[in-house]
């Protein structure tokens, strides 16, 4: 029989959590390792040259570490960054994590999309190419939130995070007026920002799209690693934090995931 494939997923902080649901979702049978950069989180407050040279070396440590099969950078400031570094230097299969601008255009009805990211995401060269070329027509406006992640990381740990707090970041996104011309379409640039959907929906001011790349991401795993090599398996992801501070998480994940935490 195949051995299960092991699958590393990587993020500053817990976001790829997000991108980690979905990938077990289509490949149930692969051995996860989850690894939280946390002791540099967050990584919207780096320079690009400070998360090259953090990100390139450590990727390097994990995969002698863990022997993964496949590495997922759950992590949009960091992969619209190091992902030809990456692949430069390893032989190994990389899925990055960059903004959904193509999808979100091409399904946005009033032609106005914003995409929410860290100030880092929105600042990059990348994520500029990917307007220039995929924005099929549609009025783009970059949001570079400077707490949102940070707020996810406090939900997430069980702290209260208020309401106004989570609107002046997200108030930027909703441009225009009358339903044929306004925003219809955001693009969830940030892999935390997910794990704060429910919250976003509730302050909105009016309904749009939320995009989420993560199902793509997974699609685009199982297919590089090909047919399930057997059962799914029951157990848990292995986490690890860099700072290596104790996490006690699985009580404060449960309602993010469906009531089965990950870890
Ligand atoms: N989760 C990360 C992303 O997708 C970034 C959060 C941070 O460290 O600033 O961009």
């Amino acid at each position: 029989m195949l051995r299960p494939p092991t699958i590393l997923i990587f993020d500053s902080g817990l976001g790829g959590m997000t991108v980690l649901r979905e990938v077990v979702a289509a490949r149930p049978d692969a051995r996860y390792v989850y690894v939280a950069d946390d002791a540099f989180f967050p990584y919207g407050h780096h320079s690009e040259q400070e998360i090259i040279a953090r990100v390139v070396p450590l990727i390097g440590e994990l995969i002698d570490r863990h022997a993964p099969d496949l590495v997922v950078i759950a992590c949009n400031t960091a992969s619209t960054l190091v992902m030809s570094y990456l692949r430069q230097a390893y032989k190994i299969p990389f899925v990055g994590t960059v903004p959904a601008i193509k999808p979100a255009c091409a399904q946005s009805q009033t032609r106005r999309v914003s995409v929410l990211g860290t100030k880092g995401t929105v600042q990059r060269e990348y994520t500029r190419g990917l307007i220039r070329d995929f924005a099929q027509g549609c009025e783009v406006t970059l949001v570079g939130s400077p707490e949102l992640a940070s707020l996810a990381e406090s939900a997430l740990s069980g702290h209260e995070v208020p309401d106004r707090a989570i609107l002046a970041e997200l108030a930027p996104c909703f441009v225009g007026s009358g339903e044929t011309s306004r925003t219809d379409t955001i693009v969830l640039a940030c892999t935390h920002y997910p794990l704060l959907l429910d919250r976003f929906v509730r302050l909105a001011p009016w309904p749009v799209n939320w995009i989420d790349p993560a199902p793509a991401i997974a699609r685009r795993v199982a297919d590089l690693l090909g047919p399930a090599a057997g059962e799914s398996r029951d157990e848990r992801a292995e986490m690890f934090f860099t700072s290596k501070k104790p996490h006690t998480l699985s009580r404060a994940l449960a309602p993010f995931f469906g009531g089965r935490a990950l870890a």
